[in-house]
């Protein structure tokens, strides 16, 4: 086996059950300087350490240095023992040496920093006991937004009724009310069977993506995007290529971007509309061209709608399958944040269009489906309440309503702090500003979240966790009370009015 470094760098933090987090500290307590970055480089393979960092690796993480430097077995290395004849913590008995489990290589370049190493840092503050004002994940409930009356209601008297499994792709009653859902947007030659619930918009996105890419196919997805797109496309062996969203352009995908990152190898487009992170809404002209691209290059479209019934400005969400009647496009929404009932575990996805396309594609998605059984059946119950009674979300989404005013606030007093811009979200509740890094000298956001977390303790996450390959945004929820907000974004003036990073 080829080990890397990094790779026995990995084991012997897993061995010991550190994080990065935790190796920076007690370098820092030592006296040693060991950056973020570094640590993060080390970690990832892109650079060794020098001869100190490495001695203070070895002995931290109690491995042998020349194990750890070059995968030598000196035979004095814990990690190597265990591939020896076992010590006296590898073995367990009758001379058997304790095997040791390492992830699977898959999982290597996935990132997920929405619940990354920031996050963790922050959980261990709060385990010592500091309170942290969490800007960081679109989990409507914590912040007092509660589901609908009317569907609590329904749920649980359906409960007795919800036990067993229902069909794979979901309840009768669930998918016809997406279906009319579907007719409502106009979403072209939908039937009863091409609709799927889901545990979650979550599930459907990795289901989806498993069943399509073989290694090296190429899928085209936004930066800056919801990472588990790229997650998911790359855990199933594709090759994730971002186009860019541009800023200057209320954060529209570039098309000229889009279209020179397109090879023989790509299958698919994904946009998010409306965006997260960016709170972009995306007109008909700007979905149209999408639509042109994939046209012209005989592409899937897979369009994450979850926010769509959080349009502010008196704007329409228009679905790009819509306009797509010739293609072949999936359609994901659910009720984790119109319903706000994240936690139910909801979503779904509609196929559409040219389904001959994709006869073969769409046999995959079935026996992905059909091997998880079902979505959960107490959730799928009270779709047809949630999407046919009042919508209540859209009280919150007007002047006066919270997610409105809530929007407003943020956005003015973010554009108050020198050094900050941003483009104003059209909805979903998410901003994602821009930092002068000039004035900051900001080379690496993770370090810049991870400062404010420790001076301010507030969590939000930088730009890189959506892969956005520039140090020089962050998002922001604004989902807490104006109150919240407004403590929060004292804080975050204050911490800018003094930041520059070494
Ligand atoms: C763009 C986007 N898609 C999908 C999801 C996942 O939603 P669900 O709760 O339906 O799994 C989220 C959650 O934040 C999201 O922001």
């Amino acid at each position: 086996m080829n080990e890397t470094f990094a790779d026995r760098l990995r084991s012997a933090m897993a061995r010991q059950d550190k994080k990065q987090v935790d190796l920076i500290r007690a370098a820092a307590e030592q006296g040693l300087k060991l950056g973020k970055s570094h640590m993060s480089q080390y970690v990832s393979g892109k650079t060794i350490p020098r001869a100190g960092i490495l001695h203070f690796l070895a002995q931290t993480l109690d491995v042998d240095e020349d194990w750890l430097k070059d995968g030598k077995n000196t035979g004095t290395s814990r990690s190597c023992r265990r591939e020896d004849n076992g010590t006296d913590n590898d073995h367990i008995s009758g001379g058997i040496t304790m095997r040791y489990f390492k992830k699977s290589s898959k999982l290597n370049n996935v990132l997920y920093d929405v619940r990354g190493p920031v996050v963790d840092e922050a959980t261990k503050m709060e385990e010592d006991g500091t309170q942290i004002l969490k800007l960081n994940i679109g989990n409507p409930a914590p912040f007092g937004f509660r589901t609908p009356d009317e569907v609590i209601y329904d749920m649980r008297r359906q409960l007795t009724e919800c036990e067993g499994y229902s069909s794979a792709n979901g309840l009768f009653s669930a998918r016809k009310a997406i279906m009319q859902y579907a007719q409502l947007k106009k979403i072209p030659n939908v039937t009863m069977d091409d609709i799927y619930t889901g545990n979650g918009v979550s599930e459907l996105i990795n289901l989806c993506m498993s069943a399509l890419l073989d290694d090296g196919d190429e899928i085209l997805i936004p930066s800056p995007d919801y990472p588990l797109w790229t997650a998911c496309a790359t855990l199933a062996g594709g090759k994730p290529v971002h186009y860019i969203c541009d800023e200057q352009a209320d954060w529209y995908p570039d098309m000229e971007d889009m279209k020179k990152k397109i090879t023989d190898r790509t299958k698919a487009i994904v946009i998010i509309n409306p965006n997260n992170p960016t709170g972009a809404l995306y007109p008909k002209e700007v979905l149209q061209q999408i639509v042109d691209i994939a046209r012209q290059h005989q592409l899937i479209i897979f369009s994450d709608e979850i926010y769509d019934r959080l349009v502010m400005d008196g704007e329409e969400h228009i679905s790009i399958a819509s306009l797509a009647p010739d293609l072949f496009c999936v359609t994901f929404s659910g009720l984790s944040k119109s319903h706000m009932i994240a936690g139910f575990r909801i979503g779904w996805m509609i196929l559409s269009g040219n389904k001959r396309m994709a006869t073969d594609y769409i046999e995959g998605l079935k026996m992905l489906s059909n091997m998880r059984l079902c979505s959960n059946v107490p959730a799928q119950s009270i779709v047809q309440t949630a999407l046919g009674g009042n919508q209540s979300v859209k009280s919150y989404i007007v002047p006066g309503g919270r997610i409105y005013e809530q929007r407003e606030f943020i956005y003015n007093a973010l554009t108050d702090i020198p050094g900050i811009s941003c483009v104003k979200p059209k909805a979903a509740f998410y901003i994602f500003p821009k930092i002068d890094v000039k004035k900051f000298n900001i080379t690496n956001d993770e370090q810049f979240a991870l400062d404010l977390l420790r001076e301010k303790k507030i969590l939000l996450i930088h730009g890189g966790g959506f892969n956005w390959h520039q140090p020089d945004h962050f998002r922001i929820v604004y989902l807490p009370r104006i109150e919240v907000l407004k403590e929060a974004m004292d804080k975050i003036k204050d911490f800018f009015s003094y930041y520059k990073q070494a």
